[in-house]
């Protein structure tokens, strides 16, 4: 009687070993010690200024007397109660792109002041003004056509598409035009989220070129 209790029990700790093992997915099965194979996240925006954090945890004893979790981040330790790798940035800060320049903050309605004020920070180049024209059949020519006459495929649907070379138009700056692509005008749509700033000015550079 006892050999068969002895057994019954034997197969159920067998059966429970091998169903804990049962990791996939996202179960990890049943872990040991989480932290040989979980990296303690590094959070570069804080750090921990309590002492005893972690106390509980190790009795590792440092030479102030704190404990495990204090002052994680020791690539930037703690003084005077801030401490982080990632700094607030100071009042004011504005963030340039790569090419070092500001972000564009002239308004949809301010076409004016943009067209007097904007200057095209690129050369004539003949590679920007090649770049330009890749552009322009990319996002510009189904609607203004290849000449820039306002003819281009989708003005067979799509009414008032203005002719670049029409009188209204010829003379206009680069400013002028960068501020159309960037923040669209009447019919047109806005096209600033589609093209960075870089690629904006070479196609107003190329628009120049069309209207010649
Ligand atoms: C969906 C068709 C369409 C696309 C694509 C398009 N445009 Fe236009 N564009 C128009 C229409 C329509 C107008 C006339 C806007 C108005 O005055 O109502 C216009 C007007 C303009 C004007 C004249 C603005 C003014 O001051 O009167 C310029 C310059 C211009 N587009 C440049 C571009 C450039 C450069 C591109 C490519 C980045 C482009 N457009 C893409 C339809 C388009």
């Amino acid at each position: 009687m006892m050999k068969i209790v002895k057994n019954i029990t034997a197969c159920f700790a067998i059966a429970i070993i091998l169903t804990s093992c049962a990791a996939g997915g996202n179960d990890q099965g049943t872990e040991y010690a989480p932290n040989m194979y979980h990296s303690v996240a590094y959070e570069p925006y804080s750090q921990i200024t309590d002492p005893a954090a972690g106390r509980w945890l190790t009795s590792i004893d440092y030479e102030d007397g704190h404990a495990e979790f204090y002052n994680s981040n020791t690539l930037n330790a703690n003084t005077m109660g801030v401490a982080m790798n990632m700094r607030t940035p100071p009042a004011n800060t504005v963030p340039r792109n790569k090419q070092g320049w500001l972000p564009y903050r002239i308004p949809k309605d301010s076409l004016e002041l943009a067209a007097k004020r904007l200057k095209n920070p690129l050369d004539s180049t003949t590679q920007v003004i090649a770049d330009g024209k890749v552009l322009y059949e990319t996002y510009c020519q189904h609607c203004h056509g290849a000449k820039g006459m306002g003819d281009g495929k989708v003005s067979d649907k799509y009414n008032g598409i203005a002719n670049l070379k029409g009188d209204a138009i010829k003379n206009v700056t680069e400013g002028h035009i960068f501020h159309v692509i960037t923040n669209g005008k009447g019919l047109m749509w806005a096209h600033g989220s589609q093209m960075s700033v870089e690629d904006r000015w070479k196609i107003s550079k190329y628009v120049k070129v069309l209207q010649k």
